[in-house]
């Protein structure tokens, strides 16, 4: 007699996140935040992150984002992997963001710049 096979217990490990990349520093639309389920983005001076602890892997903020900033985590693109462990770390230091606000008056000219990761303030 065979056994019958179970599906695993969710566990942990399993969860994903979504991470907020480079695009996003100067932009900082925040319409992300008003769609977000469980509230898990943090601000800082001039990016937003997601907190990887919170993130419940909805999908809903990456349509939201209007520079196409956010990614799935395995998604994201080789030259931005290291904002998957930055969002994770300035998640812990960042205050919480639940509203969306106005953008940065030129956020529609550092929309258009590509590599601003050296801009990017703590
Ligand atoms: Fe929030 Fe969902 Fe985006 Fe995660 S994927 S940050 S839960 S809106
Ligand atoms: Fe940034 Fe896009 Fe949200 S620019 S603040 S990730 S809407």
């Amino acid at each position: 007699m065979t056994r019958a096979t179970m599906a695993p217990p969710p566990s942990p490990w399993d969860a994903m996140t979504y991470v907020v990349t480079e695009t996003c520093i100067k932009c900082k639309y925040t319409d992300c935040v008003d769609v977000c389920p469980v509230d898990c983005f943090r601000e800082g001076p001039n990016m937003l992150v997601i907190d990887p602890d919170e993130c419940i892997d909805c999908t809903l903020c990456v349509a939201e984002c209007p520079v196409e900033a956010i990614y799935a985590e395995d998604d994201v693109p080789p030259d931005q992997r290291p904002f998957i462990a930055l969002n994770a770390e300035l998640a812990k230091a960042w205050g919480p963001i639940v509203e969306r606000k106005p953008a940065p008056s030129d956020a529609d000219e550092w929309a258009k710049i590509k590599e601003k990761a050296k801009l990017l303030e703590r």
